[in-house]
């Protein structure tokens, strides 16, 4: 089914190559000016640009050549030329009727499906997740809804940091710790323990002891890189020990992960690409794309043109260890050899922009990755504190993912009650709304902003049930659910949609036609906050409407099937936008 702007592009394209110029012109987008118009379309100005003709002249040629059919409501010529656009009410409820009853909504198939990687999350073994990795996850887990969505295969990798410097460091913490264990006993031969020598919570408390002292410490540090280089050539009791560190640290990962709604196909960490890691270095070397500089080896990176300096990507250092770019390189290595993917997409802190240029550059000269297949960091911006520097709790730590939700559901739960929002349930309902709701918030607070700029954590803003708000829209919604189900209670039931017979019905329309676009220009541009936009102006079309038009106590019956239908086709497609966001809505509250 063609969207709206499709069938005008259609049109007018027609109407441009009849008079003799190059269809392409004629592409209709939605209006700069709604108070004016729906739609409109600039090609007569490019036209008459490279013609040196008046380009009101051209416009009024398309105009008189275009075949208005019953689609077009009204046109006109203004300014130095465009041509606004109105369809007519007619074809608008004909094209939402075939809409609500297409099971994808109107949303075109895939003209070709493309496999997709994307990397997103990506948290550190032993140190706690923060509000970056949430965006990460948040975001990330956007784009697999919203690329499968549009038909893509997508596979969702968690790029777990299990492999790097903090390992060695934590291995030091503990054999400090506990030096008796046999996993410092480098002449021990039998089967070590089952049970991990560590909880959690004691890794967690003990990294950053570890890493501050490392920070302090020359020769601190010195032993931790050392345990780490041998860690990474395999030394069988720091692998032991290694692995209860993954395993207890991914159990609390996977249930933070988890109460976050937020799932991968992959945990593949760095740890994964050791043997990998090592015969690429190798063939990198032989082949002289890697070379030696001051013992460590390096791959040259800088390219002409660049405006600021592209320093090579580190690839070994001079004791033998691997680095964060050497993983990466071979897990491309490994991506391209077992999906074969067209795209390959990181949803990482945009600070990490250079790391990117290295290692995607790295990939290029060393043929891992060919100039066909994409590689794109979709970078997000910082997550602040109220004070415009990165979030910390009040003691200046950085917040755990786990306190953090705890504090937005305690905050939606508050924030439900004072609204009077589901009064009538009891307790355990209301905390399960409260969750909904808090996950809501803490969401579309994110994914509303343009993903490359820092956003102040506020959470007392993001709970709000008015304004634009993750609780709003849920709200929203359950308000439609409950119309329709005072409707069937009532024994009313939808039927076709006819022309709008009220401004706000009309707009309600515009807005629900806009769907397939809406979807398209998010994914093409991997823009949740398209989305958002989307969802906010329906939920607040969909209030005046209902506003204006007495749904239930309609007299005209077929005007009232025909509202049913409209508030259905409201709430099947915001359910669908809010599900791409990852936010799901109560069935009452
Ligand atoms: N573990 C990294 C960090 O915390 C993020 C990993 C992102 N993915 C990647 N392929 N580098 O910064």
């Amino acid at each position: 089914m063609a969207s709206i702007t499709e069938t005008l592009t259609g049109l007018f394209s027609r109407a441009f190559a009849h008079c003799g110029h190059e269809p392409r012109f004629g592409r209709v987008v939605e209006s700069q000016r709604p108070d004016l118009c729906q739609f409109q379309c600039n090609g007569a100005l490019a036209v008459a640009k490279a013609a040196r003709k008046n380009p009101r002249a051209v416009a009024q040629e398309i105009v008189a050549a275009l075949d208005k059919g019953d689609i077009i409501g009204n046109l006109a010529v203004e300014g130095p030329g465009f041509i606004n656009i109105t369809v007519s009410d007619s074809f608008l409820s004909g094209l939402l009727d075939s809409v609500r009853r297409d099971d994808r909504l109107g949303l075109p198939r895939p003209a070709e499906s493309k496999t997709i990687v994307i990397d997103y999350a990506g948290p550190n073994v032993a140190k706690p997740m923060h509000v970056g990795h949430l965006r990460s996850a948040i975001i990330g887990q956007c784009f697999c809804n919203l690329l499968r969505l549009c038909g893509h295969k997508v596979i969702a990798d968690n790029h777990l940091g299990d492999w790097g410097t903090q390992m060695g460091m934590l291995i030091c913490a503990v054999r400090e710790k506990y030096p008796g264990l046999s996993y410092f006993d480098e002449s021990f031969s039998g089967q070590y323990p089952q049970e991990p020598p560590v909880s959690i919570d004691e890794l967690e408390k003990l990294y950053p002891q570890a890493s501050a002292r490392c920070k302090a410490d020359p020769a601190a540090m010195d032993q931790a890189l050392r345990a780490t280089l041998e860690l990474q050539n395999g030394r069988p009791g720091y692998l032991a020990l290694w692995k209860h560190f993954v395993a207890v640290s991914v159990e609390r990962l996977k249930a933070d992960l988890d109460k976050l709604g937020v799932t991968f196909d992959y945990w593949l960490g760095e740890s994964f690409y050791q043997e990998r890691m090592k015969s690429l270095v190798k063939r990198l070397r032989d082949r002289g794309i890697a070379r030696e500089s001051e013992g460590a080896l390096v791959v040259d990176v800088a390219a002409e043109g660049d405006t600021k300096e592209v320093p090579p990507l580190l690839l070994m250092k001079s004791d033998g260890a691997f680095l964060y770019g050497t993983s990466d390189l071979a897990t491309l290595e490994y991506r391209m050899e077992t999906f074969a993917p067209s795209h390959i997409i990181y949803v990482v802190d945009i600070r990490q922009g250079l790391h990117f240029t290295q290692v995607f550059r790295a990939a290029r000269a060393a043929g891992i990755v060919n100039e066909k297949v994409s590689l794109e960091h979709a970078g997000f911006g910082t997550v602040n504190g109220p004070d415009g520097r990165p979030f910390k709790t009040r003691e200046g730590n950085v917040m755990q993912l786990g306190d953090l939700l705890d504090m937005v559901y305690e905050k939606a739960f508050e924030r439900m009650i004072e609204a009077g929002v589901a009064k009538d349930c009891d307790e355990d309902e209301k905390r399960d709304i409260a969750r909904k709701v808090g996950l809501a918030a803490l969401r579309f607070a994110d994914l509303q902003n343009n993903r490359e700029s820092d956003y102040i954590f506020d959470i007392d803003k993001f709970t709000q049930f008015e304004g634009k708000t993750g609780p709003y829209l849920l709200y929203s919604v359950v308000r439609i659910k409950s119309i329709l189900r005072n409707a069937g209670e009532k024994g009313l039931s939808g039927g076709a949609i006819s022309p709008p017979v009220t401004e706000s019905e009309r707009d309600l329309m515009l807005v629900l036609g806009r769907l397939p676009d809406v979807i398209t220009s998010a994914a093409d541009s991997l823009a949740p906050s398209v989305l958002c936009d989307w969802a906010y102006t329906t939920a607040q079309q969909f209030n005046r409407f209902y506003r204006d038009c007495h749904v239930l106590n309609e007299k005209d019956k077929s005007r009232q099937a025909s509202w049913l239908s409209l508030i259905k086709l409201t709430l099947d497609e915001l359910t669908l936008v809010l599900g791409l966001l990852g936010m799901e809505a109560p069935e009452r509250m």
